[in-house]
Formats: structure tokens, C-alpha cells, sequence
């Protein structure tokens, strides 16, 4: 197989050996001389898998028993909308701080009108940072913040002491750092970055905020009919669930949450100080709101038209993926969990040499 080193920004890397049991559960689930995507969802050893990965995410995370998790089909995109479904009475209040957190809030402004509001937003230095000088309404019914946000290479780098339930988009950075789970009353994301792939979201709900609202809630659309049916009200995406949970597994072996935040750390230093270093390149987000998963750069203006041979450059040398999102330009390299400290070490080289061929 051709050697690349992925820095896509999702789908993205994933770690060798998920991939692996997804190969081996899709040709022989368990013995069974049936491929996963054959056998039915109510079988034993189906239920086994969505137990087993429903315990890993309460060890990794520290889950308290009173949370509930749910594994959902729609993306994080469909929870956008399901959340001001079932926690939006009288106001809603979000945190602006890139497109998905844009994207979140159409949703909940669509379903709440002006019950829906903005608190801040970074929009004004196109996302390059967390806005900080704001007051969280107290009697709102939840706080909607994105901790990490993919496009601009932003991150909440702690869990907020909000006076309304926290709710969270964590998409991009779940299972990253340590997250103290009880700070929050909702917590979803698309698996498809840190915990998987494309077709199943993950929804970690405190179990007390749900029924609360007066609106009749669609069968598919309220959380408690998914905590009723353990996730199979309906048939179950088995092999993305299936992908997260042997993704899960990897995370145990790399020393759980507190490992991979280390590793985390150490790749994100690597290139942060080699954007800093290096006279070709420039960050794009504040200092103090630097993402550790989503690295963004550009080239210095008196280079700018040094980009595409620098795209050129790195692609050459087996990077993937580090052309920026076009709303930033520039260039991002994803450093996902999966992502091994190698590909770091290989673009930084990638940056070294490029530096010494420019005048
Ligand atoms: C922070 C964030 N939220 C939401 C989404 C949308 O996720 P999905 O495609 O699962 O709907 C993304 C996708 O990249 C994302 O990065």
C-alpha cells in the first residue's frame, strides 16, 4: 500500500487495527461464517458489540451513571435540530464560533424563532479565535458551544462552568483530552474524526433535562425513544458502531483519554513551533485558542504566491490533505488522535526543506 501521511480533516485517519477488525468482522463476524452487515442487529453477539461499546465510552470518559449514550444515524448535523427539539422552551442561547456553530443555530433560531440567541461571535476576525467578554443567559434551557472548530483551527480548551446546561458539539475533539463529563448536560458528535467513521453520531445526554418541553416531539426525533430502545428503535448503522467500538478499543491501548491528550499535545507542539519558527509560515488562530487537532497556517505575505509549489512540495513527500478549507486558504493539517507523531515529523521535515530552497 502506497506510504501517505493523512491529514485530512474528516474523514480522516484511523487507527490501523479498527480498520483491521472492520476487514475481518465484514468477511467473518465472530466465527459466525457471516459478514457483520448480515446478521441481525437483535442477535447476541450484535447486542455484545453496543454494550461493550456503551462501557468503553463510560471508562474512557468517566461517564456518570445518570448520563445516557446514544448511537444515531443522522450525523451531527440531524442533532443540530434535535437538540432545541428537545431541550428548547424558552430560550436557547449559542456561542458563534465558526460554520458549524452557524449551522447549529439555524437549526435552533428555524424551530425557536427568537428564543434562538447569539451570546457572541468570532465572525468579525473570521473565527480566529473564542470570544471570551460575554454573559451566559442563567435562564436559558441549555448553552450551545462547538469546542472544536474544524474549518479555523479554534478550541475551548476546558469545560465551561455555564449556569445553563452545557451543550456541546465536540465532532472534532471528542476523546482528545479528558472531558469532565458532569459539567454538561448534552454532549454529541459525528463519530467520523476521533472515534470512527461517516454514519453514526454519538449523543451523551443527562438523562433529567429530557421531557421537559411542550411540544410534541417526532417518534425519531426524541431523545427518549432512543433511550427506551437502547439505540435499536430503529435498525442501527452496525458497521460505523462497529468501526467506533474497535476505534474505542485502540484508544484503551494508547493509556485511554490521558494518553492520547498527551500525544495529542506533543504532535500539536511539533508543528506549532514549526509554524512559529519557520520564516515562510504563519498561524491563523489566536495563541490561546490553538486547536490540537486542526493545525492551521498560511504562508507569510511576502510568499503568497509560494502556495501551490508548496502544496506541490509536501504532496510529493506522501502528505494528504493539508490544503486549508477554502473560507481560510492557507493550508491545515488535521492531527487527529490516529494520527501518528511520524506524519507530524514528516510535514515539519516537509516545511525545513521547502524553507531551504526559498530565497
Ligand atoms: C465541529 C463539527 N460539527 C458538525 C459537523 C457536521 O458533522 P456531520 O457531517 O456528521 O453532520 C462537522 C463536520 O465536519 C464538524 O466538524
Amino acid at each position: 500500500m502506497k506510504q501517505t501521511h493523512n491529514f485530512n480533516a474528516g474523514p480522516c485517519v484511523l487507527p490501523k487495527p479498527a480498520i483491521a477488525a472492520g476487514i475481518n468482522a465484514l468477511n467473518d463476524f465472530k466465527g459466525s461464517g457471516m459478514s457483520v452487515i448480515e446478521i441481525s442487529h437483535r442477535s447476541k453477539d450484535w447486542e455484545a458489540v453496543m454494550d461493550e461499546c456503551e462501557a468503553l465510552w463510560r471508562e474512557l470518559l468517566d461517564v456518570p451513571a445518570h448520563y445516557r449514550i446514544l448511537f444515531l444515524g443522522g450525523g451531527a448535523s440531524l442533532q443540530f435540530l434535535m437538540v432545541p427539539y428537545n431541550l428548547l422552551e424558552r430560550k436557547a442561547a449559542y456561542l458563534e464560533t465558526g460554520v458549524w456553530a452557524k449551522k447549529a443555530f439555524t437549526e435552533a433560531f428555524l424551530l425557536g424563532g427568537s428564543a434562538a440567541v447569539k451570546v457572541a461571535s468570532s465572525a468579525n476576525r473570521n473565527f480566529s479565535y473564542i470570544p471570551k467578554d460575554y454573559e451566559i443567559p442563567p435562564d436559558a434551557d441549555y448553552f450551545h458551544i462547538t469546542t472544536n472548530n474544524t474549518i479555523y483551527g479554534t478550541e475551548i480548551h476546558d469545560d465551561y462552568d455555564s449556569p445553563a446546561p452545557l451543550v456541546a458539539d465536540m465532532s472534532s475533539d471528542i476523546m482528545s483530552r479528558p472531558v469532565d463529563v458532569s459539567k454538561y448536560g448534552l454532549i454529541y458528535g459525528g463519530a467520523q474524526k476521533n472515534v470512527g467513521t461517516a454514519g453514526v453520531a454519538f449523543v451523551i445526554v443527562r438523562e433529567d433535562l429530557l421531557g421537559k418541553v411542550s411540544r410534541p416531539l417526532p417518534t425519531m426525533l426524541d431523545y427518549r425513544t432512543h433511550i427506551k430502545n437502547a439505540s435499536m428503535f430503529n435498525t442501527p448503522p452496525v458497521f460505523p458502531i462497529l468501526i467506533m467500538y474497535e476505534t474505542l478499543k485502540w484508544v484503551k491501548t494508547q493509556g485511554g483519554v490521558p494518553g492520547i491528550y498527551r500525544q495529542n499535545r506533543e504532535k500539536a507542539a511539533l508543528l506549532y513551533d514549526e509554524i512559529d519558527r519557520n520564516r515562510l509560515f504563519v498561524g491563523t488562530a489566536a495563541k490561546e485558542d490553538r486547536s490540537l487537532m486542526n493545525i492551521c497556517f498560511v504562508m507569510r505575505s511576502e510568499y503568497a504566491d509560494r502556495e501551490e509549489a508548496f502544496l506541490a512540495f509536501a504532496k510529493e513527500r506522501g502528505m494528504v490533505g493539508i490544503k486549508g478549507h477554502r473560507s481560510v486558504g492557507g493550508f491545515r493539517a488535521s492531527t487527529y488522535n490516529a494520527c501518528p507523531k511520524e506524519s507530524v515529523e514528516a510535514l515539519v521535515a516537509c516545511m525545513q526543506e521547502f524553507e531551504k530552497k526559498i530565497k
